[in-house]
């Protein structure tokens, strides 16, 4: 069986081993990866990108009290008192914390984080303010360049298809975008026809990005939009405590059309497989019960002002208030959750079952192997044996 192998191919078994290894070949050494994570959409998973694009301090989160839970020590755009769904899964996959794209000299090699605050499906939502959805996919091309400049085409497409793609997207087409826009966009559509907009534009982005070798996805549906203490405050029709009911209906519709999208996705792409979720479920189980779920407080923001803290003040002026027992809170600011929801929402995620979470989990998606194992491709007369 021992034959030699190309350095090519030798590379592959390294990538599709996902081990993060040394390998040896010709004399010189390329540390392989383990598989990647690249991160899509909103403030729910940006991790940093708009401490460097021009905007306003609502789309920033990179100064006092942002961050202040201690994990990275200071406030990193992280739109939350400490860490973001996303950096625990990339704990649980093994990988380093995932760099923002726009970092200067990040290392990318383990996945990149496109994700930016404020940032919705459609391009106009906080047009200029936020890098929308399709600039995101523009960025994943850059990132996907520089890999077959580094490791070769060949395993750079390896790369591309064993990652997991992480969307969390939607919220700020109805939140900026609809229920807080100018009356005439409600005007113009109702919310079935709005939601039929963002879904049609979402499923686009999600074959672009399949048609570009994505294969692996997982989706954070959205949350009781009508609960943000935002809405809350607004006080949209809601009485004490309630939530804002048409934003909570939007954001069920949202999801019921992106369940259905994804089934047929997954029929019609080939190699599609994705993580969706009762996420909705989930958070209203906790905004309703919080104690049940070691929570506290399912209804005030722990920094802001004015009703439910709902006044979106946190660290932009001086009368903001901060409450004292953020490690158990589940609104960190008028529009965010806190680590303490993102750090159980993030297992759930990784490690829940169906049918509130499926088809696959996240653990799963970073499980499966989109190469044939080893083992059936050396019973398989037709390929190339492979000896390490
Ligand atoms: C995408 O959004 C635009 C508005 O930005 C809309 O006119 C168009 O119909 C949407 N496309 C799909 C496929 O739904
Ligand atoms: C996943 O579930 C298993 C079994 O219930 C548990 O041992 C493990 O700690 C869980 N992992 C995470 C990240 O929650």
């Amino acid at each position: 069986m021992a034959r030699l192998i190309s350095r090519v191919d030798f590379s592959i078994v390294c990538v599709t081993l996902a081990l993060a290894i040394s390998c040896r070949a010709w004399g010189s050494t390329t540390t392989l990866v383990k598989t990647p994570f690249f991160i899509f959409g909103d403030s729910i998973v940006d991790a940093g990108n708009n401490n460097y694009i021009d905007t306003i301090p609502e789309m920033q989160a990179n100064y006092k009290p942002y961050g202040e839970s201690g994990y990275f020590g200071e406030p990193t755009g992280r739109f939350s008192n400490g860490r973001l769904i996303v950096d625990f899964i990339a704990e649980y996959a093994g990988l380093p914390v995932i760099p923002p794209f726009l970092k200067p000299d990040a290392d990318f090699v383990y996945g990149v984080n496109f994700a930016s605050g404020g940032a919705g499906v459609l391009p106009e939502t906080n047009q200029g303010l936020a890098i929308d959805l399709p600039t995101q996919v523009k960025n994943f091309d850059k990132v996907h360049k520089s890999f077959a400049e580094k490791f070769g085409e060949e395993i750079a497409k390896e790369l591309i298809s064993e990652a997991v793609y992480f969307i969390s997207v939607g919220s700020n087409d109805y939140l900026g975008g609809y229920l807080l826009a100018d009356p005439k966009v409600r005007e113009d559509y109702n919310p079935e026809q709005y939601v039929g907009i963002v879904i049609g534009n979402l499923t686009k982005t999600i074959q672009v990005l399949h048609e570009k070798g994505a294969r692996k996805f997982a989706f954070l549906s959205l949350a009781p939009l009508g609960c943000m203490p935002i809405l809350k405050a607004l006080n949209l029709d809601t009485s004490k405590g309630g939530c804002f009911e048409e934003g909570s209906a939007i954001a069920q519709a949202h999801n019921k059309a992106l369940k259905i999208v994804l089934a047929s996705l997954e029929y019609l792409l080939q190699g599609f497989k994705y993580c969706d979720s009762n996420f909705y479920d989930w958070c209203l189980e906790r905004i309703n019960y919080p104690a049940e779920n070691g929570l506290e407080n399912g209804i005030d923001a722990c920094c802001g002002s004015g009703p439910f803290g709902g006044t979106f003040t946190c660290g932009k002026t001086t009368d903001y208030q901060l409450c004292d027992n953020v490690e158990y809170r589940i609104w960190w600011d008028s529009y965010h959750p806190t680590q303490a929801l993102y750090a159980p929402a993030a297992k759930y995620l990784w490690n829940g079952s169906r049918p509130s979470v499926g088809p696959n989990n996240i653990q799963g998606l970073f499980n499966a192997k989109e190469k044939q194992i080893i083992a059936d491709e050396v019973d398989d007369p037709k390929s190339q044996p492979i000896i390490y």
